[in-house]
């Protein structure tokens, strides 16, 4: 790695000042100061410094904690293809955010690049393999954004199968209401189905919250899943079991994805699928828009095929299909599955750390592959 700075400094404010304020837009955050040459009250930065573009807001607090001592750009405002496509020229790694596009052609301009940290566990806008060839370590953030991002999956389940978003709107419309026994009534939860689509980290800790609910829960995945913890949870709860994606969509009250968005798994709710689901079932989707094919869930919706959706995730993020805007059925949020604080600090400082590791010569925590 190649210096990138070399500058003399006379009087005594703190040379990470400087460093900070030397261009617009170039955040430099430089706390380790063992390479520092000092010959007569002039400070000299020598230390081997690397690159790192932050392509999107970040919690700059938090990654700058865990860099000291790199050249650290970015982190304030999302960058476009054309800034990414330049800043990645001379990058020696990314903190990148999901909707980057990182494919073939991007990656191959990143001739320095040594590792590209995704700060979210899916890393679907990743090209793996170019990554791979081009000798990029990827990773990405399990293991701390599952629980918040289950709360908010069961948060898209309760508002949508109580009603609770139509019922905000009915109320803040000013539309008479008084308690009514037969007024906005809901689907109830106890010895419910909930059909998980991927029982990961995320899908088992929605399972478990589910269980609490008092449903019963059926997953699909590739393998037998370990599910003690969700069996656990309450003694009057069916055994959780693994079935096929048939039984699941015909049998769930409630189908909620929690998969990667892959090949695979794109469209993987698609109109069979939707015409399969009991008409009274609901669908919640916090793992990635285009696992479900959207004009065919807008067509469901309105044909009364199911119930209702919960969607956290849109196929052309951030646009949403404007008949879906329109559905008092449908509850939409702004992709904020993992949005706690707490947590979004985890993901940040796990990115960092992974990004300082690799440039460290180090083993990644979380490597994807
Ligand atoms: C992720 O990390 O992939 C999630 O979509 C963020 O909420």
């Amino acid at each position: 790695m190649q210096s990138r700075f070399n500058i003399g400094v006379v009087g005594d404010q703190p040379i990470c000042c400087i460093l900070r304020h030397l261009h617009s837009g170039i955040v430099a955050h430089c706390t380790d100061f063992g390479d520092a040459l000092r010959v007569g009250g002039v400070v000299a930065y020598s230390k081997d410094m690397a690159r790192i573009i932050v392509t999107a807001p970040q919690l700059m607090s938090v990654v700058n904690g865990e860099l000291p001592g790199h050249e650290v750009v970015g982190g304030d405002h999302f960058m476009d293809r054309q800034e990414l496509s330049d800043q990645i020229v001379d990058a020696d790694a990314l903190l990148t955010s999901l909707s980057d596009p990182l494919d073939a052609e991007m990656i191959g301009r990143g001739k320095n690049l040594k590792v590209i940290g995704q700060c979210a566990a899916g890393f679907n806008n990743i090209d793996l393999d170019a990554a791979k060839q081009a000798g990029i370590t990827v990773t990405s953030t399990p293991g701390v954004l599952h629980e918040a991002t289950a709360d908010l999956a069961f948060t898209l389940l309760l508002e949508v199968t109580r009603r609770t978003s139509e019922a905000e709107r009915w109320v803040r419309a000013g539309k008479a209401w008084r308690y009514d026994h037969t007024f906005m009534l809901g689907a109830g939860l106890q010895g419910a189905t909930l059909g998980i689509v991927g029982l990961g980290q995320i899908g088992e800790a929605m399972a478990r919250r589910a269980a609490a609910f008092g449903m019963n829960v059926i997953y699909n995945a590739r393998h037998d899943k370990d599910v003690t913890a969700i069996d656990a949870v309450n003694p009057n709860t069916q055994p959780t079991r693994r079935v096929e994606l048939s039984e699941l969509f015909a049998t769930s009250d409630v189908v909620s994805l929690h998969c990667p968005l892959t090949d695979k798994t794109h469209h993987l709710v698609d109109a069979d699928a939707l015409a399969a689901m009991k008409k009274t079932a609901y669908l919640v989707n916090t793992a990635r828009g285009a696992c479900v094919d959207e004009a065919a869930l807008v067509s469901a919706l309105a044909s009364g095929e199911i119930a209702g959706a919960g969607l956290d995730v849109f196929e052309d993020e951030p646009t949403i299909n404007a008949d879906l805007l329109t559905m008092e059925n449908v509850v939409v949020l702004p992709h904020i599955g993992s949005a706690a604080l707490p947590t979004r600090e985890a993901m940040s400082r796990l990115a960092a750390r992974n990004i300082a590791k690799v440039l460290d010569g180090k083993p990644a925590e979380t490597p994807v592959g």
